[in-house]
Protein backbone atom coordinates (compact mmCIF):
# COMPACT_ATOMS: atom_id res chain seq x y z
CA UNK A 1 0.00 0.00 0.00
CA UNK A 2 2.68 2.30 1.10
CA UNK A 3 4.85 1.65 -2.20
CA UNK A 4 1.59 1.69 -4.42
CA UNK A 5 1.50 5.43 -2.90
CA UNK A 6 4.92 6.35 -3.72
CA UNK A 7 4.88 5.08 -7.20
CA UNK A 8 1.46 7.13 -7.87
CA UNK A 9 3.09 10.45 -6.41
CA UNK A 10 6.01 9.62 -8.57
CA UNK A 11 4.20 9.14 -11.61
CA UNK A 12 2.35 12.65 -10.65
CA UNK A 13 5.16 14.75 -9.88
CA UNK A 14 6.97 13.07 -13.11
CA UNK A 15 4.38 14.13 -15.57
CA UNK A 16 4.06 17.32 -14.21
CA UNK A 17 7.55 17.51 -14.55
CA UNK A 18 7.07 16.76 -18.35
CA UNK A 19 4.58 19.15 -18.76
CA UNK A 20 6.64 21.80 -17.48
CA UNK A 21 9.44 21.12 -19.75
CA UNK A 22 7.57 20.85 -22.68
CA UNK A 23 6.16 24.14 -22.15
CA UNK A 24 9.33 25.48 -20.88
CA UNK A 25 10.93 24.26 -24.37
CA UNK A 26 9.05 26.14 -26.07
CA UNK A 27 7.60 23.24 -28.06
CA UNK A 28 3.99 23.81 -28.42
CA UNK A 29 3.25 25.88 -31.61
CA UNK A 30 1.33 29.36 -30.70
CA UNK A 31 1.41 30.23 -34.61
CA UNK A 32 -2.04 31.59 -35.06
CA UNK A 33 -1.36 29.47 -38.65
CA UNK A 34 -1.21 25.86 -36.93
CA UNK A 35 -4.95 24.85 -35.45
CA UNK A 36 -4.34 23.59 -31.57
CA UNK A 37 -4.38 20.06 -30.54
CA UNK A 38 -7.82 18.41 -29.92
CA UNK A 39 -6.93 18.28 -26.04
CA UNK A 40 -6.43 21.81 -26.07
CA UNK A 41 -9.17 22.92 -28.03
CA UNK A 42 -11.79 20.96 -26.13
CA UNK A 43 -9.94 22.33 -22.65
CA UNK A 44 -10.66 25.82 -24.08
CA UNK A 45 -13.78 25.52 -25.53
CA UNK A 46 -14.91 24.37 -22.05
CA UNK A 47 -13.58 26.92 -20.39
CA UNK A 48 -14.51 29.59 -22.42
CA UNK A 49 -18.24 28.62 -22.44
CA UNK A 50 -18.44 27.87 -18.78
CA UNK A 51 -17.04 30.88 -18.00
CA UNK A 52 -19.21 33.26 -20.09
CA UNK A 53 -22.12 31.35 -18.97
CA UNK A 54 -21.35 31.75 -15.59
CA UNK A 55 -20.15 35.28 -15.74
CA UNK A 56 -23.63 36.19 -18.07
CA UNK A 57 -25.95 35.04 -15.45
CA UNK A 58 -26.71 37.50 -13.41
CA UNK A 59 -27.06 40.27 -16.10
CA UNK A 60 -30.53 41.61 -16.71
CA UNK A 61 -31.58 41.97 -20.15
CA UNK A 62 -33.05 45.79 -20.64
CA UNK A 63 -36.62 46.33 -21.61
CA UNK A 64 -36.02 48.29 -24.68
CA UNK A 65 -34.29 45.93 -26.24
CA UNK A 66 -36.31 45.03 -28.95
CA UNK A 67 -36.77 48.89 -29.76
CA UNK A 68 -36.09 49.83 -33.52
CA UNK A 69 -33.88 53.14 -32.88
CA UNK A 70 -31.51 51.36 -30.47
CA UNK A 71 -31.39 48.25 -33.15
CA UNK A 72 -30.50 50.78 -35.33
CA UNK A 73 -28.01 52.33 -34.14
CA UNK A 74 -26.37 49.47 -32.95
CA UNK A 75 -26.32 48.42 -36.90
CA UNK A 76 -24.51 51.26 -37.09
CA UNK A 77 -21.70 50.41 -34.46
CA UNK A 78 -21.79 46.50 -36.00
CA UNK A 79 -21.02 47.87 -39.31
CA UNK A 80 -17.56 50.08 -38.41
CA UNK A 81 -16.50 47.57 -35.97
CA UNK A 82 -17.44 44.33 -36.04
CA UNK A 83 -18.49 42.98 -39.62
CA UNK A 84 -14.60 42.60 -40.22
CA UNK A 85 -14.53 40.05 -38.63
CA UNK A 86 -18.23 38.72 -37.87
CA UNK A 87 -18.99 39.28 -41.22
CA UNK A 88 -22.42 39.98 -42.48
CA UNK A 89 -25.19 39.34 -44.67
CA UNK A 90 -23.27 39.88 -48.10
CA UNK A 91 -20.23 40.40 -46.70
CA UNK A 92 -18.71 36.29 -47.05
CA UNK A 93 -15.04 37.94 -46.44
CA UNK A 94 -12.21 40.34 -44.81
CA UNK A 95 -8.73 41.30 -45.12
CA UNK A 96 -7.83 40.37 -41.22
CA UNK A 97 -10.45 37.29 -40.89
CA UNK A 98 -8.34 35.09 -42.82
CA UNK A 99 -5.48 35.32 -40.43
CA UNK A 100 -7.63 34.42 -37.33
CA UNK A 101 -7.34 31.75 -35.16
CA UNK A 102 -10.06 30.94 -33.42
CA UNK A 103 -12.02 32.44 -35.89
CA UNK A 104 -14.85 34.78 -35.31
CA UNK A 105 -18.33 33.23 -35.75
CA UNK A 106 -20.09 34.51 -38.78
CA UNK A 107 -23.15 36.40 -36.36
CA UNK A 108 -25.39 36.64 -39.17
CA UNK A 109 -25.86 33.21 -39.23
CA UNK A 110 -25.95 32.38 -35.42
CA UNK A 111 -28.00 33.98 -32.47
CA UNK A 112 -25.94 34.84 -29.52
CA UNK A 113 -27.77 34.85 -26.25
CA UNK A 114 -28.42 38.03 -24.95
CA UNK A 115 -26.87 38.20 -21.73
CA UNK A 116 -23.85 36.46 -23.22
CA UNK A 117 -23.27 38.19 -26.13
CA UNK A 118 -23.17 41.31 -23.57
CA UNK A 119 -20.80 39.94 -21.29
CA UNK A 120 -18.51 38.86 -24.33
CA UNK A 121 -18.62 42.33 -26.13
CA UNK A 122 -18.20 44.41 -22.67
CA UNK A 123 -15.26 42.16 -21.11
CA UNK A 124 -13.50 40.50 -24.60
CA UNK A 125 -12.32 37.19 -24.74
CA UNK A 126 -8.57 36.45 -23.51
CA UNK A 127 -6.19 34.69 -26.32
CA UNK A 128 -8.56 35.39 -29.13
CA UNK A 129 -8.98 38.39 -31.13
CA UNK A 130 -11.89 39.40 -29.47
CA UNK A 131 -11.14 42.67 -27.97
CA UNK A 132 -13.12 44.29 -24.58
CA UNK A 133 -14.99 47.02 -26.11
CA UNK A 134 -16.23 47.91 -22.84
CA UNK A 135 -13.05 49.98 -22.44
CA UNK A 136 -14.22 52.45 -24.98
CA UNK A 137 -18.29 52.13 -25.20
CA UNK A 138 -20.85 52.65 -22.24
CA UNK A 139 -23.20 49.48 -21.55
CA UNK A 140 -26.26 51.55 -23.55
CA UNK A 141 -24.10 51.47 -26.31
CA UNK A 142 -22.68 47.83 -25.79
CA UNK A 143 -26.58 46.74 -25.33
CA UNK A 144 -27.67 48.24 -28.40
CA UNK A 145 -25.37 46.10 -30.59
CA UNK A 146 -26.82 42.98 -28.34
CA UNK A 147 -30.01 44.57 -29.80
CA UNK A 148 -28.64 44.53 -33.31
CA UNK A 149 -27.29 40.93 -33.07
CA UNK A 150 -30.84 39.70 -32.56
CA UNK A 151 -32.23 40.86 -35.41
CA UNK A 152 -29.25 39.82 -37.93
CA UNK A 153 -29.62 36.46 -38.66
CA UNK A 154 -31.86 36.25 -41.10
CA UNK A 155 -31.00 39.73 -42.79
CA UNK A 156 -30.79 39.98 -46.68
CA UNK A 157 -27.58 41.72 -47.95
CA UNK A 158 -29.83 44.55 -49.16
CA UNK A 159 -31.49 44.63 -45.86
CA UNK A 160 -28.52 44.91 -44.25
CA UNK A 161 -27.37 47.46 -46.17
CA UNK A 162 -30.39 49.00 -46.19
CA UNK A 163 -30.59 49.20 -42.39
CA UNK A 164 -26.60 50.56 -41.87
CA UNK A 165 -27.25 52.77 -44.39
CA UNK A 166 -30.17 54.38 -42.18
CA UNK A 167 -28.30 54.27 -39.03
CA UNK A 168 -26.82 57.78 -37.20
CA UNK A 169 -23.45 58.29 -37.35
CA UNK A 170 -21.31 58.02 -34.36
CA UNK A 171 -19.22 59.43 -32.59
CA UNK A 172 -17.10 56.80 -31.85
CA UNK A 173 -16.39 55.67 -35.02
CA UNK A 174 -13.01 57.42 -35.87
CA UNK A 175 -11.02 56.54 -38.60
CA UNK A 176 -9.49 53.62 -36.84
CA UNK A 177 -12.84 52.10 -36.16
CA UNK A 178 -13.94 52.21 -40.41
CA UNK A 179 -10.17 51.11 -41.09
CA UNK A 180 -10.78 48.18 -38.86
CA UNK A 181 -13.46 46.37 -41.13
CA UNK A 182 -11.91 47.20 -44.54
CA UNK A 183 -13.30 44.31 -45.86
CA UNK A 184 -16.63 44.30 -45.61
CA UNK A 185 -17.58 45.85 -48.86
CA UNK A 186 -20.51 47.00 -48.00
CA UNK A 187 -21.21 50.55 -47.99
CA UNK A 188 -21.70 51.35 -44.84
CA UNK A 189 -22.72 54.47 -44.88
CA UNK A 190 -22.82 55.62 -42.10
CA UNK A 191 -22.15 59.55 -42.72
CA UNK A 192 -18.91 59.59 -43.59
CA UNK A 193 -17.01 57.99 -41.47
CA UNK A 194 -16.91 54.87 -42.77
CA UNK A 195 -17.38 55.61 -46.33
CA UNK A 196 -13.42 56.56 -47.28
CA UNK A 197 -12.09 53.76 -45.32
CA UNK A 198 -13.92 51.35 -47.16
CA UNK A 199 -13.68 52.80 -50.75
CA UNK A 200 -10.38 51.94 -49.51
CA UNK A 201 -10.56 48.54 -50.31
CA UNK A 202 -9.33 47.69 -47.55
CA UNK A 203 -5.91 46.75 -47.15
CA UNK A 204 -4.86 49.52 -44.76
CA UNK A 205 -1.23 49.18 -46.66
CA UNK A 206 1.41 50.33 -45.38
CA UNK A 207 2.41 51.86 -48.36
CA UNK A 208 5.89 53.41 -48.25
CA UNK A 209 7.02 52.90 -51.28
CA UNK A 210 10.28 51.35 -49.87
CA UNK A 211 11.92 53.97 -51.17
CA UNK A 212 12.66 54.23 -54.26
CA UNK A 213 13.53 56.80 -56.71
CA UNK A 214 13.32 57.76 -59.82
CA UNK A 215 15.81 58.39 -62.21
CA UNK A 216 16.79 56.25 -64.83
CA UNK A 217 15.85 54.93 -67.34
CA UNK A 218 14.60 51.38 -68.05
CA UNK A 219 11.39 51.09 -69.80
CA UNK A 220 8.67 50.36 -69.41
CA UNK A 221 7.23 48.26 -71.81
CA UNK A 222 5.86 44.87 -71.38
CA UNK A 223 4.09 44.07 -68.56
CA UNK A 224 4.59 46.93 -66.64
CA UNK A 225 2.38 46.95 -63.78
CA UNK A 226 1.07 49.71 -62.64
CA UNK A 227 0.65 50.55 -58.71
CA UNK A 228 4.00 50.83 -58.11
CA UNK A 229 3.94 54.28 -57.34
CA UNK A 230 5.72 55.06 -55.66
CA UNK A 231 8.38 57.35 -55.30
CA UNK A 232 8.70 60.06 -53.06
CA UNK A 233 5.63 61.32 -52.21
CA UNK A 234 6.07 64.48 -53.86
CA UNK A 235 7.51 63.42 -57.18
CA UNK A 236 7.19 60.86 -59.06
CA UNK A 237 5.87 58.03 -58.54
CA UNK A 238 4.55 55.51 -60.54
CA UNK A 239 1.00 55.17 -60.19
CA UNK A 240 -0.37 53.42 -62.94
CA UNK A 241 -3.84 54.05 -64.35
CA UNK A 242 -5.79 52.46 -66.02
CA UNK A 243 -6.49 52.86 -69.39
CA UNK A 244 -8.83 53.61 -71.04
CA UNK A 245 -11.03 51.52 -72.40
CA UNK A 246 -13.39 50.80 -70.11
CA UNK A 247 -15.14 49.69 -73.03
CA UNK A 248 -13.75 47.12 -74.36
CA UNK A 249 -12.86 45.39 -70.77
CA UNK A 250 -15.25 46.60 -68.62
CA UNK A 251 -18.52 44.63 -70.32
CA UNK A 252 -20.32 42.27 -68.80
CA UNK A 253 -20.33 41.89 -65.54
CA UNK A 254 -17.66 39.24 -64.24
CA UNK A 255 -14.73 39.77 -62.45
CA UNK A 256 -13.22 38.85 -65.54
CA UNK A 257 -14.40 41.86 -66.78
CA UNK A 258 -12.85 44.07 -63.56
CA UNK A 259 -9.48 42.13 -64.05
CA UNK A 260 -9.59 43.24 -68.31
CA UNK A 261 -10.55 47.09 -66.17
CA UNK A 262 -7.52 46.55 -63.86
CA UNK A 263 -5.05 45.64 -66.97
CA UNK A 264 -6.54 48.58 -69.12
CA UNK A 265 -5.91 50.91 -66.01
CA UNK A 266 -2.10 49.36 -66.08
CA UNK A 267 -1.48 50.22 -69.71
CA UNK A 268 -2.91 53.12 -69.55
CA UNK A 269 -0.53 54.81 -66.88
CA UNK A 270 2.53 52.78 -68.79
CA UNK A 271 1.64 54.56 -72.08
CA UNK A 272 1.03 58.18 -70.45
CA UNK A 273 -2.27 58.08 -71.12
CA UNK A 274 -3.48 60.68 -68.86
CA UNK A 275 -7.53 60.80 -70.69
CA UNK A 276 -7.74 56.84 -70.77
CA UNK A 277 -6.48 56.57 -67.29
CA UNK A 278 -9.08 58.87 -65.51
CA UNK A 279 -11.54 57.72 -67.72
CA UNK A 280 -11.66 54.73 -65.46
CA UNK A 281 -11.53 56.11 -62.61
CA UNK A 282 -14.64 56.88 -60.40
CA UNK A 283 -15.43 60.70 -59.93
CA UNK A 284 -15.39 60.38 -56.02
CA UNK A 285 -12.15 57.35 -56.60
CA UNK A 286 -9.75 57.46 -53.48
CA UNK A 287 -6.29 56.92 -54.71
CA UNK A 288 -3.73 55.97 -51.58
CA UNK A 289 -0.24 55.65 -52.00
CA UNK A 290 2.49 56.17 -49.07
CA UNK A 291 0.29 55.93 -46.55
CA UNK A 292 -1.39 59.01 -48.05
CA UNK A 293 -5.25 59.02 -49.48
CA UNK A 294 -5.47 61.25 -52.75
CA UNK A 295 -8.90 62.15 -54.36
CA UNK A 296 -9.52 62.23 -58.23
CA UNK A 297 -8.70 65.99 -58.63
CA UNK A 298 -5.64 65.77 -56.57
CA UNK A 299 -4.40 62.85 -58.25
CA UNK A 300 -5.06 64.56 -61.38
CA UNK A 301 -3.12 67.55 -60.93
CA UNK A 302 -0.20 66.18 -59.39
CA UNK A 303 0.77 62.55 -59.09
CA UNK A 304 -0.67 60.54 -62.15
CA UNK A 305 2.19 63.37 -64.09
CA UNK A 306 4.80 61.75 -61.82
CA UNK A 307 3.43 58.28 -61.75
CA UNK A 308 3.64 57.79 -65.15
CA UNK A 309 7.11 59.64 -65.43
CA UNK A 310 8.17 57.26 -62.75
CA UNK A 311 6.72 53.91 -64.73
CA UNK A 312 8.80 55.29 -67.83
CA UNK A 313 12.17 54.71 -66.00
CA UNK A 314 11.01 51.19 -64.92
CA UNK A 315 10.51 47.76 -65.92
CA UNK A 316 7.35 46.52 -64.08
CA UNK A 317 6.90 42.53 -64.38
CA UNK A 318 3.46 41.53 -63.12
CA UNK A 319 3.75 38.38 -61.27
CA UNK A 320 -0.06 37.92 -59.91
CA UNK A 321 -3.03 39.03 -60.70
CA UNK A 322 -6.25 38.27 -58.26
CA UNK A 323 -9.59 39.03 -58.00
CA UNK A 324 -12.79 38.36 -56.28
CA UNK A 325 -16.28 39.81 -55.68
CA UNK A 326 -17.31 41.12 -52.46
CA UNK A 327 -20.90 42.01 -52.47
CA UNK A 328 -21.61 44.58 -55.31
CA UNK A 329 -17.67 45.28 -55.68
CA UNK A 330 -14.98 43.46 -57.64
CA UNK A 331 -11.21 43.45 -56.21
CA UNK A 332 -8.73 43.07 -58.14
CA UNK A 333 -5.04 43.00 -56.79
CA UNK A 334 -2.19 42.87 -58.70
CA UNK A 335 1.88 41.76 -57.42
CA UNK A 336 4.56 43.14 -59.98
CA UNK A 337 7.94 43.22 -59.84
CA UNK A 338 9.64 47.16 -60.33
CA UNK A 339 13.03 47.31 -61.04
CA UNK A 340 15.28 49.56 -62.58
CA UNK A 341 16.31 53.57 -61.37
CA UNK A 342 15.13 56.54 -60.90
CA UNK A 343 16.69 59.56 -60.05
CA UNK A 344 19.71 57.87 -60.15
CA UNK A 345 19.09 55.22 -57.43
CA UNK A 346 18.30 51.86 -58.48
CA UNK A 347 15.27 50.44 -57.59
CA UNK A 348 14.25 46.77 -56.62
CA UNK A 349 11.00 47.13 -54.92
CA UNK A 350 7.57 44.56 -55.65
CA UNK A 351 4.35 46.49 -55.25
CA UNK A 352 1.14 45.45 -54.48
CA UNK A 353 -2.18 47.26 -56.01
CA UNK A 354 -5.52 46.67 -54.72
CA UNK A 355 -8.31 47.94 -57.12
CA UNK A 356 -11.73 48.17 -55.74
CA UNK A 357 -14.49 48.42 -58.29
CA UNK A 358 -18.25 48.70 -58.76
CA UNK A 359 -20.63 48.04 -61.42
CA UNK A 360 -20.73 50.67 -63.86
CA UNK A 361 -23.28 50.88 -66.58
CA UNK A 362 -22.53 47.19 -67.92
CA UNK A 363 -18.94 47.27 -67.05
CA UNK A 364 -17.11 47.85 -63.85
CA UNK A 365 -15.08 51.53 -62.11
CA UNK A 366 -12.15 52.36 -59.67
CA UNK A 367 -13.67 53.30 -56.73
CA UNK A 368 -10.24 52.78 -54.58
CA UNK A 369 -7.05 52.32 -55.50
CA UNK A 370 -4.43 51.17 -53.14
CA UNK A 371 -0.79 51.25 -53.88
CA UNK A 372 2.19 50.23 -51.77
CA UNK A 373 5.13 48.39 -52.11
CA UNK A 374 8.14 46.76 -50.37
CA UNK A 375 11.55 45.98 -51.30
CA UNK A 376 12.28 42.56 -53.55
CA UNK A 377 12.90 39.71 -51.08
CA UNK A 378 16.78 39.38 -51.63
CA UNK A 379 18.28 37.42 -53.82
CA UNK A 380 15.66 38.93 -56.16
CA UNK A 381 16.61 42.09 -56.12
CA UNK A 382 18.28 43.96 -59.29
C1 LIG B 1 -10.49 41.43 -34.53
C2 LIG B 1 -11.62 40.56 -34.73
C3 LIG B 1 -12.88 40.82 -33.95
C4 LIG B 1 -13.59 41.99 -33.87
C5 LIG B 1 -13.26 43.34 -34.50
C6 LIG B 1 -14.77 41.67 -33.13
N1 LIG B 1 -14.76 40.37 -32.74
FE1 LIG B 1 -16.21 39.40 -31.70
N2 LIG B 1 -15.11 37.72 -31.69
C7 LIG B 1 -13.90 37.56 -32.32
C8 LIG B 1 -13.45 36.21 -32.12
C9 LIG B 1 -12.15 35.62 -32.64
C10 LIG B 1 -14.43 35.55 -31.35
C11 LIG B 1 -14.43 34.11 -30.91
C12 LIG B 1 -13.54 33.91 -29.71
C13 LIG B 1 -13.49 32.47 -29.27
O1 LIG B 1 -14.09 31.61 -29.92
O2 LIG B 1 -12.85 32.21 -28.26
C14 LIG B 1 -15.46 36.53 -31.10
C15 LIG B 1 -16.62 36.28 -30.36
C16 LIG B 1 -17.68 37.14 -30.31
C17 LIG B 1 -18.95 36.82 -29.70
C18 LIG B 1 -19.31 35.49 -29.01
C19 LIG B 1 -20.03 34.62 -29.97
C20 LIG B 1 -20.47 33.33 -29.32
O3 LIG B 1 -20.82 32.43 -30.08
O4 LIG B 1 -20.47 33.24 -28.09
C21 LIG B 1 -19.75 37.91 -29.84
C22 LIG B 1 -21.19 38.08 -29.39
C23 LIG B 1 -18.97 38.91 -30.52
N3 LIG B 1 -17.71 38.42 -30.78
C24 LIG B 1 -19.45 40.17 -30.85
C25 LIG B 1 -18.66 41.16 -31.43
C26 LIG B 1 -19.13 42.51 -31.64
C27 LIG B 1 -20.53 43.02 -31.35
C28 LIG B 1 -18.09 43.19 -32.18
C29 LIG B 1 -18.03 44.65 -32.58
C30 LIG B 1 -18.28 45.58 -31.52
C31 LIG B 1 -16.98 42.26 -32.32
N4 LIG B 1 -17.37 41.05 -31.84
C32 LIG B 1 -15.77 42.60 -32.86
C33 LIG B 1 -13.22 38.51 -33.04
C34 LIG B 1 -13.61 39.82 -33.22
Amino acid sequence: MKNTLIVLLGVALATLLGVYAFMWLGMYNMGADSPHWKTTVSMLTMMRERSIEKHAASITVPGNIGDPQIILKGAGQYAAMCAGCHLAPGVSDSEIRPGLYPQPPDLGRVRVDPRQAFWVIKHGIKMSAMPAWGFSHDDATIWSMVAFLQELPGMTPAEYRAIVARAPPDADMGPMNAGAMPGDGHAHAHGGAGAAAVAATGAPVAHDHGGHDHGGAVDARTGSMPGMRGMDRDGAAGKPAFAASAHDAGHGGGVAAAEAVAADFRNALQRGDRAAVLALLAPRVRIREGGETQDRSAYAGHHLDADIAFLKTVRVELRERRSRLQGTRAIVTSLSDVRGSAHGNPVAVRSKETLTLTRAGAGWTIVAVDWSSAPLPSGEGT
